[in-house]
């Protein structure tokens, strides 16, 4: 092991298959402060992201995030979902075309299944409310109901994500939620390895 003035310690190793215990302990110690401790920042400055542009909607990315999660929070839902809400159009900064696969990716190893599901599904029970202006199939939500969380998936884009698109709803704002974020992005990461 190493220490650089500008990096702080380093493995000496360049291959992974040369790397000892003490090596990996290092990765894993340092891993922690860089990437595992500032994660509750990294999705508040993700949603900052959604900020500016409205897309034709009345509120900006942004502040349906937050009314989402409003509403979410003023019926009494669980902190998962309630995260859930916040977070589950983050994915539209970077993969609009899939944004739901990619939010629930980030949010699995830290929310329940339930709500991890109803983030990668929220697209499709979305477009229970609208998708016949598009020509598309508003029961596409169908093949999911055998699931355990159609229902939740179902209400929560009724009652809280379709209808979060209204200038005058009294939106929480994001102090509201960081204790949250700080509970859920601090919990032991479920899953690692298994990708
Ligand atoms: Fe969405
Ligand atoms: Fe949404």
């Amino acid at each position: 092991m190493t220490t650089d003035s500008t990096h702080g310690p380093q493995v000496s190793f360049t291959r992974m298959d040369q790397s000892t215990p003490e090596d990996i302990a290092l990765i894993v110690a340092e891993s922690k402060i860089h990437l595992n401790d500032p994660l509750p920042d990294t999705m508040i400055a993700m949603l900052e992201a959604l900020r500016g542009p409205t897309v034709g909607y009345q509120i900006d990315r942004y502040n349906h995030s937050l009314q989402t999660a409003s509403r979410a929070l003023r019926e009494g839902a669980d902190t998962d979902l309630v995260i859930a809400a916040l977070l589950h159009d983050v994915g539209d900064a970077i993969a609009p075309a899939n944004h739901s696969e990619l939010a629930a990716a980030i949010v699995r190893p830290y929310l329940s299944e339930e709500a991890t599901w109803v983030v990668k599904h929220h697209g499709v029970f979305q477009g229970y409310h609208y998708w016949d202006r598009l020509g598309l199939d508003t029961d596409a939500r169908e093949r999911y109901r055998d699931s355990p969380y159609f229902d939740t998936c179902a209400h929560f884009c009724a009652e809280w994500d379709q209808v979060s698109f209204d200038p005058e709803y009294d939106t929480l704002p994001i102090e509201t939620f960081v204790p949250m974020l700080r509970e859920v992005f601090t919990r032991p990461a479920s899953g690692f390895g298994t990708d």
